[in-house]
């Protein structure tokens, strides 16, 4: 009952990860329309395509009312220097007020692994970009029991660096990555199972913070969520605001999502 008035009287988040997705033309496009979108309790964060982040960090800032905040997708954890091809955390500090780390694709194509994922985690608090930290097992790890103790670690490097007043500006958004709507025999993660990996989430930060230090930490869950599961996702997982992909590139589909948690309140 403590957990339900908790959840359904909090503010959520809802981030919309376009991926490598889109052309500047076309980011443009759909954050226009996206900006027409109605929230009252939830906050919507544009993750956007680095090639697209100057542009719509300027529109968020420049356009009246606009309910959109921008996340950066990666970034490097030095602010500035030669590293060619890399987009430093200094260079996006006036257009993202949030920054993904550590996303499943960015483990698994690029070897990002959690001491890096400490490293990103630690630049952006100290340059107040909130960093939205994904932790999730893969498939061949849940196989093999090992999903409690993925989770467990990715949670506690990810906060190594992070000291405890600054714990209210981290997000985690727990994302198994065989639930990815793009994964290769991509399953529905069960609302019931997603509840008891953020569970995991949780008592891990308590663990290293507290259970004060555990509530500060919005956690989110992310995995193939639309509009048909996220009122099931919302009610019975607890999550505190959802990232979605696939369903977050078209405007209808990702209304359909914002409407269901704008009426969960
Ligand atoms: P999905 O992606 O909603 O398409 O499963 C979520 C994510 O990768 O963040």
């Amino acid at each position: 009952m403590f957990l339900y008035a908790y959840v359904y009287n909090r503010f959520m988040l809802l981030v919309a990860n376009w991926k490598m997705n889109f052309t500047v033309t076309e980011a443009v496009r759909n954050f226009k329309k996206f900006s027409k979108l109605e929230s009252k309790n939830t906050e919507v964060i544009i993750a956007a395509p680095q090639v697209s982040l100057a542009t719509l960090g300027e529109l968020a800032k420049t356009t009246e009312n606009c309910p959109l905040k921008i996340a950066a997708q990666n970034f490097d954890f030095h602010p500035n220097g030669a590293r060619t091809g890399e987009t430093g955390i200094a260079q996006i500090i006036d257009l993202a007020p949030y920054a993904l780390v550590g996303h499943s694709e960015r483990r698994m194509y690029y070897h990002e692994h959690d001491k890096d994922c400490a490293q990103k985690v630690a630049a952006a608090l100290s340059v107040k970009i909130r960093p939205i930290l994904c932790v999730g097992e893969t498939a061949l790890e849940r196989e093999r029991g090992h999903a409690e103790l993925v989770v467990r670690t990715q949670v506690a490097a990810g906060l190594a660096g992070v000291p405890s007043n600054r714990l209210g500006e981290v997000i985690i958004a727990y994302e198994p990555s065989w639930a990815l709507s793009t994964a290769t025999n991509a399953k529905l993660c069960d609302p019931r199972e997603a509840k008891r990996m953020l569970g995991i989430v949780r008592d891990e930060i308590k663990a290293l913070f507290g259970a004060v230090g555990a509530r500060k930490v919005a956690v989110l869950y992310g995995g193939s969520v639309d509009s048909d599961n996220v009122t099931s996702y919302a009610r019975t997982s607890e999550a505190e605001g959802f990232l979605v992909g696939g369903a977050s590139l078209n405007v209808y589909s990702f209304r359909d999502i914002l409407d269901k948690m704008e009426l969960l309140k």
